[in-house]
């Protein structure tokens, strides 16, 4: 019997490439993947391709190239590209497009990777942390969250997966220890004692092959994953122990967060208060056994630490 096709948005990409070696280290996999890229050729794609998957070239804003790679595929894994614009607007369009796209070509089974709408906690008007933008209060998690309403309004077979922080920003988008002017080495976060939901973002599609392999049972529900929730202090001591040298949890205010003036500072910091505020809302969604139940590999911090804290750039 042939396999069923899942086709994965951001294959080349840390959610989706998770999804697709998943299932491509799977032999007896019921699914086959292909992936959606821009650049076909690059070294990533190509890993894939190697591997089995099926590349296919398209472009969230190339309605025809969507159509196209949508075709007579069973699944659909939709992930958006936040980082690459910095506009919520944008995202918030690029996430209608994938709901309108799977729509029209039937699949039978979409996972959304999406966020919090933080305005159902914290409204514009609550002025616990400011309005970003006009309208938001942690932009890249409004558009994606506001952005499940296309999904439930065109009936689209989904389920809304909830990925947590990447234990990887250590390494690829700047959130690792820090060196201050005393030499010393600072985690820093402003996240008081608070547990923060975290995971190797591998296990995000590990978990979400387990989500397509549940079927059926899992569409309409939302799932959050994450691999342990940790304070920052937690962080802080696990770091020191796998890089063999003292890392100091530095707990700021949010307000000192988002005044740090890197892009997106500010978004992050009110994510990061998002987190602290409401540990309980964030964290009982994202539920470690229920992950480990997808994803029997899952790691803890200490596990993605063995064999990663030698890439954290520290300085
Ligand atoms: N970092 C975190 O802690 C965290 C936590 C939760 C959620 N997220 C969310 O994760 C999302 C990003 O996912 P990721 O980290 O898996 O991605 P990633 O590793 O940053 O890779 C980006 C992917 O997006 C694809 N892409 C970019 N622009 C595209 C376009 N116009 N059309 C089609 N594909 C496009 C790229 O494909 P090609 O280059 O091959 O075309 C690539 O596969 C963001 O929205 C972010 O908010 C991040």
């Amino acid at each position: 019997m042939s396999k069923k096709i899942i086709t994965i948005f951001g294959g080349t990409g840390a959610q989706g490439g998770g999804l697709a070696r998943a299932i491509l280290n799977d032999k007896s996999s019921e699914f086959a993947v292909r992936v959606i890229t821009r650049h076909p050729e690059s070294e990533k794609a190509q890993a894939l391709a190697a591997m089995g998957a099926e590349l296919t070239t398209a472009d969230i804003d190339d309605k025809a190239s969507l159509n196209r790679a949508l075709e007579g595929a069973y699944g659909a894994y939709c992930v958006t590209f936040y980082w690459e614009h910095y506009d919520p607007e944008r995202e918030y369009a690029e996430a209608r497009s994938m709901a309108e796209a799977t729509k029209e070509a039937g699949v039978q089974h979409v996972i959304w990777s999406t966020l919090e709408d933080t305005r159902k906690w914290v409204p514009l008007d609550d002025d616990r942390m400011p309005t970003l933008g006009g309208k938001y209060k942690v932009p890249h998690f409004d558009a994606k969250g506001a952005a499940d309403q296309f999904f439930i309004d065109l009936g689209v077979p989904v389920t809304f997966l909830r990925a947590s922080f990447y234990w990887d920003n250590f390494i690829y988008f700047g959130s690792g220890p820090k060196k201050a002017p005393d030499g010393k080495l600072y985690l820093t976060f402003p996240l008081d004692d608070k547990k923060m939901a975290g995971i190797a973002s591998e296990d995000i599609g590990k978990c979400a092959y387990g989500i397509f392999k549940g079927g059926k049972a899992n569409i309409g529900k939302t799932i959050g994953v994450a691999g342990e929730h940790l304070t920052g202090q937690e962080m802080a001591g696990a770091l020191s122990k796998a890089l063999s040298q003292k890392i100091i949890y530095n707990n700021v205010t949010p307000e000192t967060f988002r005044g740090f003036g890197f892009p997106g500072a500010d978004d992050l910091g009110n994510m990061f208060q998002f987190y602290r505020d409401f540990e309980e809302v964030c964290n009982s969604v994202r539920d470690v056994n229920v992950s480990r139940e997808l994803n029997p590999e899952l790691k803890t911090f200490d596990q993605w630490l063995a064999e990663n804290a030698k890439r954290i750039p520290l300085n």
